[in-house]
């Protein structure tokens, strides 16, 4: 059943607070322990439902996952040594868990069926199989619009290969690297702009030999050299940037804000929001920058500050992709226009974050369009709201807009929130703690 939710005009947000583990870490830390040999401990899991279906998936494949003292520990089954689970693999709302062990199960001689919820399973999954088809993984799936439920059978004996990445995709440049960890010799991922680079650094953490060469113009090659093995390490899991980008949003569009969010990620190919939010003129101070567990990480200050509308060029859009819902919510609060550019992977996420953006920003008042595969906001320095807004079984779309309406003149509500489960299950605690009101 849904679960509205209204966020309303709030006064001045203040405090200090920390958001959940990063989402996209949390995955690949279950996966690589369950990959391993020994135990892998992991501090500050993301404990929302995508993250818990990656958990259970590795659990059915094997590999025992314990909760003690707010830690998770994952028996490693070593590379290879995964078994057949007995019922389908049910990734709920995730396209990373999904994609990622598509990659896994690749390298293994079992049969197995993937599944998940209804977005899910409008998602494409032929990006991940093409790859993976050239390395030996069967599937009785039309390539070119394969969509879960879909049942794959992996092979001990994968072929390495060299792929060029047709779109700049993590999920897929991830899928791809952990088969070629099955497979003999070198397998290589070319990519035309650095995505997310969380699986190459913990592959490297985890003690696989991997290199990474710059192509230059921003394009990458990272190659793995197979079967080889994975040794259980002692994982800490940083704030999710992601999760942080909604509480940054909320202070810089409520006037006379002042918070500090800890501990948060700072990996450059996560970078993309907080260059935007720096060249719209956001006054945003890290604090205490540090490593931790082979990731940057850092405390964030934000005050509220006017801002001004800016062009986002389309290269920049692999390190921000998930923030840009919520960064046109905030260019609607700036002075100006926003254009955000080369937007075609948001049509494809867990709803057309393109076509949801652009709607509800239009339902708030604010003059939005897309034009081809760019968003276009035109700032006025406020909103107007007072109106629901439909979120599409969509996390970020459902933040997005309460993050709005906590800045708008009149209250806005968001038809379903029980999707915000998948990925910050305490969003509404925490904005609520700095001072934001819902009902
Ligand atoms: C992710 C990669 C991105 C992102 C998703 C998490 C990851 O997807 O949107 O939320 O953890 O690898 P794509 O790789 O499909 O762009």
């Amino acid at each position: 059943m849904k679960q509205p939710l209204t966020a309303s005009p709030s006064a001045r947000l203040s405090g200090r607070i920390r958001v959940p583990g990063d989402k996209s870490i949390s995955h690949r830390a279950l996966i690589l322990g369950a990959l391993s040999t020994g135990t892998t401990r992991i501090k500050g899991l993301l404990e929302a439902e995508d993250v818990l279906a990656t958990a259970k998936a590795v659990e059915a494949l094997g590999a025992a996952v314990e909760r003690s003292n707010g830690e998770v520990a994952v028996q490693g089954q070593g590379v290879g040594g995964l078994r057949a689970p007995s019922a389908p693999l049910d990734f709920g709302n995730s396209g990373t868990g999904s994609r990622l062990m598509l990659g896994v199960v690749a390298g293994h001689d079992m049969q197995v069926e993937f599944t998940g919820d209804a977005s899910l399973r409008r998602r494409p999954m032929g990006r991940v199989l093409a790859p993976l088809a050239a390395m030996g993984l069967e599937t009785d799936a039309d390539e070119d619009h394969a969509t879960l439920p879909l049942v794959v059978r992996g092979t001990g004996d994968l072929l390495p290969i060299v792929y060029d990445l047709p779109v700049p995709s993590a999920q897929v440049k991830s899928a791809v690297l952990l088969a070629g960890l099955h497979a003999p010799g070198r397998t290589t991922v070319v990519e035309p702009v650095a995505a997310r680079d969380h699986t190459e650094r913990m592959l490297g953490y985890f003690g696989a030999e991997l290199c990474v060469e710059d192509r230059g113009a921003g394009a990458r090659a990272v190659t793995i050299c197979g079967d080889g093995e994975l040794h259980g390490a002692h994982v800490a899991v940083p704030g999710d940037l992601s999760s942080a980008a909604f509480v940054i949003a909320a202070a810089l569009i409520t006037p006379g804000s002042d918070i500090v969010i800890e501990n948060v990620l700072l990996n450059p190919t996560r970078g993309g929001f907080i260059e935007t939010l720096r060249e719209m003129g956001a006054h945003i101070e890290v604090l205490d920058r540090r490593e931790q567990g082979g990731e940057p990480v850092g405390d964030l200050r934000i005050r509220t500050n006017a801002l001004k509308g800016v062009r986002v060029p389309p290269e920049r859009a692999p390190s921000m992709i998930d923030e840009y819902p919520v960064l046109a919510c905030l260019a609607a609060f700036a002075e100006g226009e926003t254009r955000m550019e080369g937007l075609s992977e948001l049509k494809v996420k867990e709803s057309d974050r393109l076509a949801a953006t652009a709607a509800g920003l239009t339902a708030c008042g604010v003059s939005a369009r897309v034009e081809g595969d760019d968003l276009v906001v035109e700032g006025r320095g406020e909103v107007t709201g007072g109106v629901p807004v439909e979120t599409h079984m969509d996390h970020r779309i459902a933040m997005a807009f309460l993050t709005l309406g906590l800045g708008a003149r009149k209250p806005v509500t968001v038809d379903d929130v029980s999707m915000i489960g998948t990925s910050f299950p305490d969003f509404m605690t925490v904005m609520t703690r700095l001072g934001a009101k819902f009902s």
